[in-house]
């Protein structure tokens, strides 16, 4: 999809109908990894693919996801809020270029059970992620969606 087309028709898809393959998933992870972050340390985030139902079980408000991408941190600061949320972006974009459904997800992140996280690193955010029967369309977008003033 071209950038344009795919910014205006990308929106937060909350229902899902079946598992993404792994070539799906692949996309998304390659989008994830060329996200921005702070002062490009990379090493101070994880990334955890959930599918396992027996976890994904255990998870509040993913709206029976099949895939919850949990992006974790070090020492989670605001830099790190920040950047993890420039990960889930780049994330929800390939997911949804792809066709798929896939929604930015806070509400999970105290319930992702910790033993599935790499040691040391805390859950900060989150993306849901299946297959879903929404098609994407270019939305009309309101400039005054988010109020701005311009200094000049
Ligand atoms: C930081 C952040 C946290 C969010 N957390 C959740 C969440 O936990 N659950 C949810 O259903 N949507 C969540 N969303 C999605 C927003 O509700 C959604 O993007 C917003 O309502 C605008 O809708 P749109 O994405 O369709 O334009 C989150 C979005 C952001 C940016």
């Amino acid at each position: 999809m071209e950038t344009e087309k795919m910014i205006s028709s990308r929106k937060a898809v909350r229902q899902y109908n079946g598992q993404i393959t792994d070539e799906q998933l692949h996309k998304i992870l390659l989008a994830g990894n060329a996200g921005p972050v702070g002062m490009g340390e990379y090493d101070n985030y994880r990334l955890t693919v959930i599918q396992k139902p027996e976890v994904l079980n255990k998870m509040s408000g993913i709206y029976d996801a099949p895939t919850v991408i949990v992006v974790s941190a070090k020492n989670p600061d605001t830099m790190e809020d920040i950047s993890a949320g420039a990960i889930v972006h780049n994330m929800e974009l390939a997911a949804e270029d792809q066709g798929l459904g896939a929604n930015y997800n806070m509400a999970s992140v105290g319930s992702i059970p910790s033993d599935v996280l790499p040691d040391g690193f805390k859950a900060v955010f989150a993306l849901t992620v299946g297959q879903t029967s929404e098609k994407f369309v270019p939305r009309e977008i309101s400039m005054d969606r988010i109020k701005t003033n311009i200094v000049k």
